[in-house]
């Protein structure tokens, strides 16, 4: 397996899918990683042996021996991506090629094989058209795909796993924030970080948002929608959120993102938003940001705009930011001209309502 054809997979449709009725009903409203398709997609892992029995079958439980390796030390990846409507009906990737690359950096990183490319872009594209019914239509939502790897053998001995098992699930979405398209306001964490030099922040782990959760709690007891993190050694230089890249906007129109010096996530949206930004003919810095820079420049304002942004929640600007000692608020709080420009040149690629010049569509079906 993991050659170039196609028919790697063998699919096992369900014989109890949701009807049609209840599918309707559901992709009403469907928030955030709720609902899930009738369908997975599965390839397990053998030392010696490789990968093999790559199927989209019935979503279904896991059994899992209480000894396997996944439960005790979390040696487990994943990825986040989605399928989008098309304006003909039909449905695309974005960039999915890149999340292939991802997951195999965050597998390398976590001691796990590497799914070889051809496999992962086959095992998504798959259970899009096995659950086409369930890609959502209404403006701003989409059928978010969690493609993840988890380590199966039953042993507590501190080694890589010798087996493992890749699975993707789909699940149709709205926005990742309750409050839908409004500004967000941050919370500086500044009694936990989230990665060290060395450490994993640059790999798609179970065990970073794990350790996020208590950062993401305190958030949300100061009243805040989501921790923003600074880099562990200086505790000065904004690295990212909990789930998303950050960007900054100046009254030149410039803009800036922290760089990938291996302790944040390498965001695909990031990237886009680099490309597309220059495209737009603004100047694009990656280079670090204090936080009382951030402070002063908002207080000034020469700093006009900031968002976030990733897969889950596209561009979200942000509005507010605090913490223990500080308490600042960005233009008036609201999103500004440059985030709206870029998330709309962003959701028009995504929808193939513009040309794809930088080939970032795979069309499914
Ligand atoms: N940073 C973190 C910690 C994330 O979890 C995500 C979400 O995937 C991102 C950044 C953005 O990455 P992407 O744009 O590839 O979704
Ligand atoms: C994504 O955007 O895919 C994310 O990683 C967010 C998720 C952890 C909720």
């Amino acid at each position: 397996m993991g050659n170039d054809k196609a028919a790697n997979f063998v699919i096992e449709r369900s014989e109890k899918p949701v009807s049609s009725d209840e599918r309707v009903a559901l992709l009403e409203n469907p928030a955030f990683g709720r609902i899930f398709t009738d369908h997975m997609a599965t390839i397990r892992y053998t030392e010696g042996r490789g990968w093999h029995e790559a199927k989209i079958q019935p979503r279904t439980a896991f059994e899992l021996a209480p000894q396997t390796r996944v439960l005790h030390y979390a040696q487990e990846i994943f990825e986040g991506m989605k399928a989008y409507r098309l304006p003909d009906g039909g449905a695309t990737l974005f960039r999915p090629e890149a999340n292939a690359r991802r997951l195999q950096n965050s597998a390398r990183r976590l001691a796990m094989p590497s799914l070889p490319e051809q496999l992962f872009l086959e095992s998504v594209r798959e259970l899009v058209r096995a659950d086409r019914d369930w890609i959502p239509t209404a403006e701003g939502s989409a059928l978010y795909l969690r493609p993840f790897m988890i380590a199966t053998e039953g042993a507590l001995g501190m080694n890589p796993s010798s087996e493992y098992l890749y699975c993707v699930l789909a699940s149709p979405v709205g926005s990742y924030f309750k409050g839908g398209s409004s500004a967000v306001t941050l919370w500086i964490s500044e009694n936990y970080t989230r990665a060290a030099p060395g450490g994993t922040g640059d790999a798609k782990c179970g065990g970073n948002y794990a350790a996020s959760l208590a950062a993401q709690a305190e958030a949300i007891r100061e009243g805040c929608d989501q921790v923003v993190f600074l880099d562990a050694v200086e505790r000065r230089w904004v690295e990212e959120l909990g789930v998303m890249n950050v960007f900054f906007v100046f009254d030149d129109d410039s803009i800036q993102t922290p760089p990938l010096t291996g302790t944040i996530l390498p965001g695909i949206t990031r990237d886009s938003l680099i490309v597309l930004a220059r495209d737009l003919g603004l100047t694009v810095r990656e280079e670090p940001y204090a936080i009382d820079q951030w402070q002063a420049d908002a207080q000034s304002g020469k700093l006009r705009e900031a968002f976030a942004c990733g897969t889950a929640a596209v561009v979200t600007s942000i509005g507010k930011v605090k913490g223990r000692q500080r308490a600042f608020e960005i233009g008036n709080a609201e999103t500004g001209p440059v985030t709206e420009r870029l998330k709309t040149a962003l959701l028009e690629v995504q929808q193939g309502r513009v040309e794809d010049r930088n080939s970032w569509l795979d069309r499914v079906f």
